[in-house]
């Protein structure tokens, strides 16, 4: 969808990720177990959305409306009714149209483009937002709520651990039909954790994963699935976290932004947004991302951008092998290269095209439902020399999103120029 009204992001707020491995956490090994607790679901919202208003002084009666992104608020925190819990944060939100998205791991994104829908249809000032709560439960028990994700009846049985068994699955076809071994893929891993070393806000920011440790199962790097088929694929390094977090962003039309009294130059500019949705259960060719690719060449197509144009970029690698393939599917690397493009230094932070500078799901952590809104905002950041030790050398032009639920099956990609 190429806006016909223009949209800006103004900017936002998240919190820090957090969960097992991060020192802010609260699990049995930390001292102060017993004695605190880890931050909620509804704390982490407000405090992201409290968080998107100061930093923007962007007053919560401006907001004419908002879209929340979670995917199982019901599982981990018995919490369903998204939009009439964010409106707690603020009294002047209450009483406005706030209401809940969810694509799995792309409710997002889907938030995102939802605001920018209604700001087609005459909104000014809308938000976006995204939370999840996901360590309220064993890892394990918290693999089978994320399966809801994948098609339940004819996929769940593959591990207990569905969705990690199901990458182990195009990490094995992938390896094969091209070639490459765990090691190639390793590169992806070893870039995440250096970068989400450099990101204070990321779930894995004082954990060290080099790329000798990235490349080989050990004791405390294990394949922990147990389909015999698929659990040589896999090991812990090349998953996403299980976090807990949330991220809201503010977006507006040029109305709005005058309204607010916020010059565009402080802005980031929305070229246009791209939905691909397949059926689930329905892969047929666990080689490529196809549903990505079909947004992504919708994308070029509709804004008129090339790959070899974008200057920063966002993809959800949910596991090591995802990022190779997004990479590819975006059009950067050619099919099986894209382990070798990251080998080559391009996508590091100051590769020719930065991927993830933050430490994507790999390091930066994975609160589902916020996992989208974060993506646009580390592009407004990086646009906008926000990023601290992390900043990319050179001032991005246009940068890009994709942001992914399921196998593959919901995708949500987004172009972004500098203004
Ligand atoms: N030796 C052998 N096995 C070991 C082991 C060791 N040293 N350490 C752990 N294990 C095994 C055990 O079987 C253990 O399970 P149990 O304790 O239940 O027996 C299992 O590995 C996991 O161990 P932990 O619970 O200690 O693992 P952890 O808390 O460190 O988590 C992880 C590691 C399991 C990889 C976890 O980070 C994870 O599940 N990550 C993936 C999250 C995920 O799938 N997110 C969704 C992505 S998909 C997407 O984005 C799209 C969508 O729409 C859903």
């Amino acid at each position: 969808m190429k806006p016909q009204r223009k949209v800006f992001v103004v900017g936002g707020h998240l919190t820090p990720f957090i969960g097992k491995g991060h020192p802010d956490f609260i699990w049995k090994k930390h001292p102060e177990f017993g004695q605190r607790e880890n931050p909620t679901l509804e704390e982490l919202m407000t405090s992201a959305i409290l968080g998107a208003l100061e930093s923007t002084g962007v007053e919560a009666a401006a907001i004419e409306r908002g879209y929340v992104g979670n995917f199982a608020g019901e599982l981990f925190s018995n919490q369903g009714h998204m939009g009439a819990l964010a409106v707690r944060a603020h009294k002047d939100l209450q009483g406005k149209p706030f209401m809940r998205l969810e694509g799995a791991c792309a409710s997002g994104g889907l938030a995102v483009v939802t605001a920018v829908d209604a700001i087609q249809a005459g909104c000014d000032v809308v938000m976006a937002l995204g939370a999840e709560v996901q360590t309220t439960v064993s890892a394990r028990d918290g693999a089978g709520f994320l399966a809801r994700a994948s098609h339940w009846e004819s996929e769940r049985e593959l591990d207990d651990f569905t969705f990690p068994a199901m990458f182990a699955r195009r990490a094995k076809y992938y390896e094969e039909k091209f070639g490459v071994g765990e090691e190639d893929i390793a590169y992806v891993v070893a870039k995440a954790y250096a970068n989400a070393n450099k990101n204070p806000n990321a779930h894995m920011r004082d954990v060290k994963v080099d790329l000798e440790a990235a490349s080989q199962a050990s004791d405390t790097n294990p394949r922990f699935l147990r389909n015999e088929d698929f659990k040589d694929y896999l090991k812990v390094t090349d998953c996403s976290q299980v976090s807990d977090g949330a991220a809201a962003m503010i977006l507006a039309s040029e109305e709005g932004l005058k309204k607010l009294g916020i010059d565009p130059s402080k802005c980031v500019e929305l070229l246009g947004y791209t939905v691909a949705t397949s059926p689930l259960g329905q892969v047929s060719d666990y080689t490529t991302l196809d549903n990505t690719k079909k947004a992504a060449n919708e994308l070029y197509t509709e804004t008129g951008l090339k790959p070899e144009q974008i200057g920063v970029c966002e993809v959800h690698d949910c596991f090591a092998v995802t990022e190779v393939l997004m990479t590819e599917a975006l059009g950067f690397a050619e099919p099986g290269k894209g382990g070798e493009l990251a080998k080559s230094g391009a996508t590091a932070i100051d590769g020719k095209i930065p991927v993830n500078t933050g430490g994507g799901l790999i390091a930066f952590g994975h609160p589902v439902g916020a996992t989208g809104i974060k993506q646009v905002l580390e592009i407004y950041r990086q646009m906008k020399g926000l990023c601290g030790d992390y900043q990319v050398p050179t001032k991005p032009e246009y940068g890009l999103t994709a942001n992914m639920g399921g196998d593959d099956r919901t995708t949500v990609c987004m172009a972004f120029k500098n203004v």
